[in-house]
C-alpha cells in the first residue's frame, strides 16, 4: 500500500517562543535560510510524499502562503532576473499539494490528527510533528515507510531518553523484534516518573493505519485534558500489532530555546555556502573560551 498523504499538525500557538510568535507562526521561525517547517516539509519530500495535510488554526497563513505561488514576488524576481532565487522560491512549492484542515479547538494532538480523517480517508498516512526535526542521511520517514512496508503495521518513532526526561514524553513499552524494531505492548503519555521502565520516547514521526481514527473517536482527554495520540495508539495496538522504530539520525527539539539554537548550529555547520565559515568562526570562538 503507497503512503501518499502526510498530516502536519501545525495549529500549536507557540507560547514557549513568545515574544517571537506573537505574530508569525512558531513554524516561521527560520534556521540558517529558511522556516522550520520547510525542513520538515522536505524531508517528507525526499521520503516521496508529495501531499501535505496541515491542521491550522489562526494566525498560521503565513504557512500556508510560504508553500504558495506568489506572484507579485515570482513577476518581480523574473524582472531582475534574479533565477537563482526565483528557483530557490519555486521549488518546494512545486514539488507538493498542500490542504489545509482547520482545527477549531486546541484539543490536544490526537484531536488534531482526528480532524484530517475526510481529508485522508480510508488510508494508512504519516503524522509529522513540527518540533522534531530530525538530521539524518536517510530521511527520517523514509527510514518509517520501510518500515511499514515490511510489517504493514502502524508506526511510532522512538529514541532512547534518561530516566529523568521520560516524563516529557510518550513512552513505548515493547520487546525487540528486530534491528531497531520493537513490537509495542503498551504506551503511556507523558508517565510519572517511576510508573515505566522503558526509556523509549515517541519522536514526532508516525505510519498510522486508517483504524487509529475510530481509536480517536473513542479516546477521552488524558494527560493536560487533551486528546492524546499516544492515548489513541494503545487502544490500537490492543486491536492490531503496532511498531516502534528507533531511527538513525539526529533529532533536535526545535520547539524548545536550547534545542532551536542546537538545531541553528548544526544546520548551519552543514549548510553548503556558510558550513565552512562557520566552523572556522565556532573554532575561533572555542580558542577564546580557553583562554
Ligand atoms: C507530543 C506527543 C508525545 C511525543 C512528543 C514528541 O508531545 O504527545 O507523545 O513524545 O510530542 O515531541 P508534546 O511535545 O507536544 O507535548
Amino acid at each position: 500500500m503507497k503512503i501518499k498523504k502526510a498530516v502536519v499538525p501545525v495549529a500549536g500557538l507557540g507560547t514557549r517562543f513568545l515574544p517571537a510568535t506573537k505574530a508569525i507562526p512558531k513554524e516561521m521561525l527560520t534556521i540558517v535560510d529558511r522556516p522550520t517547517i520547510q525542513y520538515i516539509v522536505e524531508e517528507i519530500v525526499a521520503s516521496g510524499i508529495k501531499e501535505i495535510v496541515l491542521v491550522t488554526a489562526s494566525g498560521k497563513s503565513a504557512i500556508e502562503n510560504h508553500f504558495d505561488y506568489s506572484f507579485e514576488l515570482e513577476t518581480f524576481l523574473g524582472q531582475k532576473g534574479k533565477w537563482d532565487l526565483l528557483r530557490e522560491v519555486r521549488h518546494i512549492s512545486s514539488l507538493i499539494e498542500v490542504v489545509s484542515v482547520r482545527q477549531k479547538e486546541p484539543l490536544g494532538l490526537g484531536h488534531a490528527v482526528k480532524v484530517t480523517e475526510s481529508v485522508v480517508g480510508n488510508e494508512p498516512f504519516v503524522v509529522v510533528l513540527g518540533d522534531d526535526m530530525v538530521d539524518a542521511e536517510v530521511p527520517c520517514v523514509f527510514q518509517m515507510l520501510r518500515v511499514f512496508e515490511k510489517f504493514q503495521e502502524s508506526v511510532v518513532a522512538v529514541q532512547k531518553v534518561s530516566p529523568e526526561e521520560t516524563h516529557n514524553y510518550g513512552i513505548v513499552e515493547g520487546e525487540e523484534v528486530a534491528d531497531r524494531v520493537y513490537k509495542v505492548s503498551r504506551l503511556i503519555e507523558k508517565p510519572a516518573p517511576g510508573t515505566t521502565r522503558s526509556n523509549l520516547a515517541i519522536i514526532g514521526r508516525y505510519v498510522l493505519r486508517p483504524e487509529i481514527y475510530g481509536c480517536l473517536a473513542r479516546t477521552l482527554p488524558g494527560v493536560g485534558g487533551e486528546i492524546q495520540l499516544t492515548d489513541a495508539l494503545d487502544s490500537l495496538r490492543r486491536e492490531r500489532e503496532l511498531y516502534a522504530y528507533a531511527f538513525v539520525g539526529k533529532r533536535y527539539d526545535a520547539g524548545d530555546k536550547f534545542g532551536y539554537l542546537q538545531a541553528t548550529v548544526n544546520f548551519a555547520l552543514e549548510h553548503p555556502e556558510l558550513g565552512g565559515r562557520f566552523k572556522e568562526y565556532l573554532k575561533r570562538l572555542v580558542s577564546e573560551f580557553k583562554d
